[in-house]
């Protein structure tokens, strides 16, 4: 079975241990974080929980216990307080991530990174340029949820199953996504035309417009910050987006992610990571599946790209 390695034992990096034990996903968990006896009580409390579930050796560690991972997930940093965005917390976690990465890479150096910490693309970026690990092993969580929350959204509102929704999140993990909407499809029709062929036309409320993309992206785009507004800190839909990573990787079957990767010239974009889908397997990044955009998609994607170099300009 599988080894993984949690970095940082926050609420989020807590809940994903404790998902990864529920959901059977691996067979020994190692947590890790700077604060030895908050990695110790979470990882005893879930330990003691596992054996209802799909029995987990979940354990503390430090970096050598990291050795022969097969995944690596980083959630170490600075969480988001309410009314911040992801890019203000970008040079404290920049700072965190680069003591980080030397001294797990050295130790689990075939792993699979799974980069979680906000802002993810920034961070990702960073990892990527000082891990010097090859880039199929550095997969940012970028819009996986933002997608997830996109999906559920549609879901409601067209009275289907979030898995018969065909529509992302693409860009920045952050106030620049945006939804690809000439992509966005419902059990192969169109969003838009969706409607015309569905039992369900009477109850869908959709008037197949800017209007109608608009409310829905705005509403994925400020989920997050909602969250944390309402109780203070997302981790649960975080938690399990990335055990949905996991779970992709170790099926071994190609899964289209939204997950941030380096970009070289797809779409006129270069030397940064951001979110386009992306098939993920047990090498991690197989490849991006580079879909035709409109102009203006594209444009919003440079646009992105734009904000988050702006960003990594600005950092040490
Ligand atoms: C969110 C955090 C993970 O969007 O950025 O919930």
């Amino acid at each position: 079975m599988s080894k993984i390695t949690v970095i940082g034992a926050g609420s989020v990096g807590a809940t994903i241990a404790n998902d990864l034990t529920i959901q059977g996903i691996a067979s020994e968990i190692v947590l890790i974080d700077i604060n030895v006896q908050k990695a110790r009580g979470e990882a005893l409390d879930i330990y003691q929980g596992a054996h209802f579930g799909t029995p987990t050796l979940v354990r503390p560690g430090d970096y050598s216990d990291a050795a022969d991972s097969d995944v690596v997930i980083i959630t170490s940093g600075l969480p988001r307080k309410p009314g911040q965005t992801r890019l203000e917390l970008a040079q404290s976690n920049v700072n965190i991530i680069k003591e980080i990465t030397p001294n797990i890479v050295k130790k689990a150096p075939n792993a699979l990174y799974i980069i979680v910490s906000n802002p993810v693309d920034v961070l990702t970026y960073v990892f990527h340029k000082i891990s010097g690990l090859p880039e199929h092993q550095i997969i940012g969580s970028g819009t996986i949820l933002d997608t997830s929350r996109l999906q559920a959204q549609l879901a409601k509102l067209f009275h289907v199953s979030p898995k018969n929704v065909h529509a992302h999140v693409y860009g920045e993990h952050g106030d620049s996504s945006f939804v690809p909407w000439s992509l966005a499809h419902i059990s192969n029709n169109h969003v838009d035309v969706y409607a015309e062929h569905s039992p369900d036309a009477g109850r869908i409320n959709w008037t197949a417009d800017e209007a109608a993309h608009d409310a829905v992206e705005e509403y994925v785009r400020t989920s997050g910050a909602q969250v944390i507004k309402d109780k203070g800190a997302t981790f649960y839909a975080v938690a399990m987006a990335v055990c949905h990573i996991c779970k992709c990787i170790f099926s071994g079957a190609g899964t289209a992610l939204t997950v941030s990767t380096m970009m070289h010239g797809e779409y006129g974009i270069d030397d940064v990571c951001l979110s386009v889908l992306t098939i993920v397997d047990r090498e991690g990044v197989r490849g991006k599946i580079i879909n035709q955009l409109t102009d203006e998609e594209v444009k919003k994607l440079r646009n992105s790209a734009d904000k988050l170099k702006a960003v990594i300009a600005q950092i040490q």
